[in-house]
């Protein structure tokens, strides 16, 4: 009897043991984990990174957050997921197709954006498009 509960806690302790190292390589290896650092600073194609440049010069930060950096309100973490790069231009430009979803001082400023260089528009929707992953990982 005595012999048969040691049996089984050891048994139990391995259990448990073996439980905890799958749980803390899970959580250590979940997946994405890795490819969110990457991602939140985009793909690094030379236009992409170029695209990061314009989104800093433009002030798109003013109302959008990506990784925790930025205007909380509009975060753009994952909308590489959410849009296609056509609709992400349509967003950035404020498109006929989005407009009236926008207040009349949003459109202002992101008409303007029409304006932009075509190579630099470009690589605004090439980075937006690489920010693939949802949620700030943070
Ligand atoms: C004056 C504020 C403002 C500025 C500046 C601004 N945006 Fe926006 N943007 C918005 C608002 C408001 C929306 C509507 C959707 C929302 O609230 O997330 C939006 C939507 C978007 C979307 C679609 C987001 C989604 O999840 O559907 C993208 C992409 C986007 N903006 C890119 C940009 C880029 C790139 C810049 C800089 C070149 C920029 N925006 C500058 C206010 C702004």
């Amino acid at each position: 009897m005595r012999e048969l509960l040691a049996k089984s806690l050891a048994a139990l302790t391995a259990v448990i043991v073996v439980g905890l190292a799958a749980a803390f390589s899970l959580v250590q290896n979940a997946p994405g984990r890795q490819d969110a650092r990457l991602d939140l600073r985009g793909s690094q194609t030379p236009r992409a990174v170029a695209g990061r440049t314009a989104y800093d010069r433009n002030g798109c930060a003013g109302c959008h957050a990506i990784g925790g950096q930025g205007n909380p309100r509009s975060p753009l973490d994952g909308v590489g997921q959410r849009l296609a790069p056509d609709a992400i231009r349509d967003w950035i430009v404020a498109s006929d197709r989005v407009r009236p979803r926008l207040s009349a001082g949003v459109v202002r400023i992101k008409q303007s954006y029409a304006a932009l260089p075509e190579e630099e528009l470009q690589a605004l929707v090439d980075y937006l498009a690489s920010l693939n992953v949802p949620t700030d990982p943070r």
